[in-house]
């Protein structure tokens, strides 16, 4: 089974579901030295297994599978119906009209299957446990486990289910927070106070607004075995991220990050833009039904290339984030 200490670098790709996780990418990580990821969420299971095998065509090296947990549904019907109606209009400025919510559990069994059986060195989950016999499955087949966590107790929970190591993502991360609890907002204690909290059971990935060799070499000195790079990569020639979403991080247009629920009923962290401004005071809680609702708005702001009427994950360190190769800019945030 994969050691995480015995990674050339200290560094994982982060798993970017939505386009910016490619094969390219996974294995130019892989082959800088760092653990490569591929993102499973929003893709069928046929597309996953098609970008194992893409992948594998490009490194021998070892690379990991992210999987979404799938929760119960949390959406109020009335909400979901007045959040629909609201987007109405901009969606037609776009074109399109919001989408409608519907059960989606991600392919969740068949995507359990096909890790179990495609045996990537390393599966992540984010917003939740497998549960005990998944995880005991995996590292029947040689596979290892690493749970999303954002707070000691989610820590607690993943290890008892039997995780062989945590991502422990701190409130800086760009994209979804893994918390657990669909309904709860997420926690603010730091990324650095989180890793004193969680200790060493089993080795520590942290995650969160690491976006130089500095910050890498702080979370390593406080014991963690490497640090899973988002935002950072966005920009990578390797990545699949979008034209929109590339302009946005290097425009001095937008100039914070903020939390919101928004664009997919789950806290995410982004670029503030027009859409969030607008929406986020009266968005509802529920994924993924509120993702469903907003992303034919989302798609055809992209294609009509506005960056205000989309999601711009970001992470608090957007501001260092630079276009280049995977490789320069993992060579860049590797502490000397
Ligand atoms: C565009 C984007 C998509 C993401 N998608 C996923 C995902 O599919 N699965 C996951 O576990 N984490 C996902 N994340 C979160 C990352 O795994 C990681 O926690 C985060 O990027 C770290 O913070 P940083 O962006 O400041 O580096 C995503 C992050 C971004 C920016």
């Amino acid at each position: 089974m994969l050691d995480l200490r015995d990674l050339t670098l200290p560094l994982v790709g982060a798993p970017m579901a939505g386009g910016p996780s490619t094969p390219a990418l996974a294995a130019a990580v892989a082959a800088a030295g760092g653990l490569g990821f591929l993102a499973a969420g929003y893709r069928t299971t046929e597309q996953v297994a098609d970008q194992i095998e893409q992948t594998r065509a490009l490194t021998t090296r070892p690379f990991g599978v992210n999987l979404f947990v799938p929760q119960p549904s949390i959406a109020r019907e009335p909400e979901l119906v007045r959040y629909r109606e609201s987007l109405t209009a901009e969606a037609a400025h776009f074109g399109a009209e919001p989408g409608a919510p519907h059960p989606d559990d991600d392919g969740w069994q068949a995507k359990l299957e096909l890790v179990e059986a495609a045996r990537p060195a390393a599966v992540s989950f984010t917003f939740g446990s497998p549960g005990r016999e998944w995880m005991t499955a995996f590292a029947r087949a040689g596979i290892l486990t690493l749970a999303t966590v954002t707070t000691p107790a989610e820590a607690e929970l993943a290890v008892a289910d039997g995780a062989r190591a945590l991502v422990v993502q701190g409130p800086a991360a760009g994209g979804h927070r893994g918390t657990f609890d669909p309904a709860a907002e997420p926690g603010t204690t730091s990324l650095d106070e989180l890793l004193t909290q969680v200790g060493r059971v089993v080795p520590v990935v942290a995650a969160g607004g690491l976006s130089t060799a500095e910050a890498v070499a702080r979370i390593l000195g406080l014991g963690a075995v490497a640090a899973q790079i988002g935002t950072a990569l966005l920009p990578a020639e390797e990545a699949g991220t979008n034209a929109v979403h590339r302009a946005a991080l290097q425009s001095p247009e937008f100039t914070e990050t903020g939390l919101t629920r928004a664009f997919s009923g789950r806290y995410a962290r982004g670029l503030v833009n027009d859409f969030m401004r607008r929406h986020d005071p009266h968005a509802p809680l529920g994924y993924p039904e509120v993702h469903q609702i907003t992303g034919p708005l989302r798609a055809a702001a992209v294609r009509s290339g506005d960056p205000h009427g989309t999601s711009l994950w970001a992470g608090m360190g957007f501001r260092s984030a630079r276009p280049g190769s995977a490789k320069a800019i993992l060579e860049d945030l590797t502490p000397q």
